[in-house]
């Protein structure tokens, strides 16, 4: 393990992770529309190994990544915060509350006592420090959808020489996978559920997984990769944007002194993993890391002090299962860069409220949109360009 952190150890977190193993989930290929999800045993298990690898990695006393006073056993619900996407099936909680059981697992001490002298048991405080979020009440976790902006970049994406160029190297692969694709496309466009079909027959499916030839689910995942790659990177690196300011107010919440929270958790899908290393251009020093990340990856924003007493973050990554130790990512060149500049480069491609992501967006109907007032907009007139697309 990389140890960029002082003796003193860290201040706090913030984890971006990735939901556990689930069944089919269909996304629309021109809006990204999606169709319920739920976690099976397999992403139960993976969440809890992610939480139980948090726990070594951050609870324990001799971590050089050990977080200062937090609490090690019992969880203390003020140092911790989670969010999660409450739609789209239950994936995605479930996938939080599954990560909080490996964070702090049941023991006889893990309940909770409340100031009144009453305890709480561990499930319950669980579900109660969860935040959930629908998709009708923030376009926070699921900024893509119903963006009309989101919806043009795929229209240009998919018309691009790149893209097209593209499609003509896999036509004869997805020729030859077509016969293991069942009702589903094998248009390019489509590559995201193909390789999702792919993956789960593979996982859950024996005639298949014995019959499917050898290299296909790469070849699917290589070329899935490519495609999400260029829908969450772009002019629209949409995902992320929504989620940075919860990441800078998490972050310099741990620099004042009346802070209690230490641990901050985003439970998600992949995509701001995909847009998040692109704008911090993580992917200019690691390449690698530009495709989809695996079930139950991590991203570790990481605030220590300096000798000097400057806040500094770092970002490091672990790739599902796969990884068994964080990776560390640079970001603009630099394995820690200070608050202040990690801030500064980032700013610009901040969505902070939801009157903002829906001039972002072109959106003044659906989620929460129509409350405000469009009619002196010059944006929206067509003359202005008041916000970055
Ligand atoms: C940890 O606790 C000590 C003693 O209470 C305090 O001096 C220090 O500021 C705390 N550090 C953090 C990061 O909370
Ligand atoms: C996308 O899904 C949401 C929630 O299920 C729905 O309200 C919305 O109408 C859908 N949008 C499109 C363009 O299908
Ligand atoms: C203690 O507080 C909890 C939460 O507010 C409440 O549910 C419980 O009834 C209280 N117990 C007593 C003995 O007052
Ligand atoms: C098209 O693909 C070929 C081979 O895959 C590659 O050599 C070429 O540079 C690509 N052209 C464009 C415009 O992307
Ligand atoms: C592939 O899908 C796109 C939109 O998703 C569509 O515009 C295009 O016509 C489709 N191509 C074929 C050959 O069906
Ligand atoms: C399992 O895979 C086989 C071979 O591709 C296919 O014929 C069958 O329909 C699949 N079963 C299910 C339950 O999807
Ligand atoms: C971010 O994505 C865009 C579009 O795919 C690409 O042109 C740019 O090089 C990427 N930046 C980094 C640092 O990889
Ligand atoms: C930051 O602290 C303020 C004040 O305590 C609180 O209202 C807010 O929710 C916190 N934000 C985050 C992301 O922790
Ligand atoms: C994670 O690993 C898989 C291979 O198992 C690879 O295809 C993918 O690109 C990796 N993702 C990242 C973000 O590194
Ligand atoms: C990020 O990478 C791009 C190349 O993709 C480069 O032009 C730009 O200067 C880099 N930004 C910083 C702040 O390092
Ligand atoms: C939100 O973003 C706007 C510009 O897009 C900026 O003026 C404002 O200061 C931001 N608010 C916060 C709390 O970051
Ligand atoms: C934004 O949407 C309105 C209709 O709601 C449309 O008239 C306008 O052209 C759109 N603006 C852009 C820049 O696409």
């Amino acid at each position: 393990m990389v140890n960029t952190t002082t003796a003193a150890g860290l201040i706090g977190v913030v984890l971006l992770a990735r939901h556990g193993d689930r069944t089919a989930y269909y996304q629309d290929p021109t809006t990204y529309n999606s169709t319920q999800a739920y976690i099976t045993p397999l992403g139960e298990q993976q969440e809890f190994e992610l939480g139980n690898f948090l726990r070594n990695t951050y609870l324990n006393p001799d971590s050089p990544s050990f977080i200062q006073n937090i609490s090690t056993d019992v969880a203390n619900i003020d140092q911790l915060t989670v969010r999660a996407d409450a739609g789209g099936g239950n994936v995605i909680l479930n996938s939080a509350y599954a990560l909080l059981q490996g964070l702090y697992p049941s023991t006889q001490n893990s309940a909770i006592a409340l100031a009144n002298g009453t305890t709480v048991p561990p499930s319950s405080w669980r579900i109660s420090i969860l935040q959930s979020l629908e998709y009708w009440q923030s376009p926070s976790l699921t900024s893509w959808m119903d963006c009309e902006y989101f919806q043009d970049h795929l229209t240009r994406l998919y018309a691009s020489s790149a893209f097209i160029n593209m499609s003509t190297t896999a036509a004869p692969f997805l020729t030859a996978l077509k016969p293991y694709l069942g009702g589903v496309s094998n248009n390019f466009t489509n590559m995201w559920n193909i390789y999702d079909h792919v993956n789960v027959q593979y996982t859950y499916n024996r005639t298949y997984y014995e019959t499917l030839p050898p290299t296909f689910l790469q070849q699917a995942r290589y070329y899935a990769d490519w495609v999400q790659r260029n829908v969450f990177t772009d002019s629209e690196p949409i995902a992320i944007r929504t989620l940075l300011p919860e990441i800078f107010w998490a972050l310099g919440n741990m620099t004042k002194t009346s802070n209690k929270v230490k641990m901050n958790i985003q439970e998600v899908d992949y995509k701001p993993f995909i847009s998040l290393f692109n704008v911090t251009n993580a992917t200019v020093t690691d390449p690698d890391i530009g495709g989809i990340p695996n079930y139950a990856s991590v991203i570790a924003l990481e605030l220590s002090q300096d000798s000097q007493g400057q806040y500094e973050v770092s970002m490091k990554f672990k790739n599902g299962t796969e990884d068994s130790q964080f990776r560390q990512l640079q970001m603009f060149g630099n394995t820690s860069i200070t608050f202040d500049s990690f801030v500064e480069e980032l700013f610009g491609t901040t969505i902070n409220s939801t009157n903002n992501w829906c001039f972002s967006c072109n959106q003044t109907v659906q989620r929460g949109c129509s409350v405000f007032n469009y009619s002196n907009d010059a944006f929206l007139s067509g003359y202005g360009t008041g916000y970055r697309r």
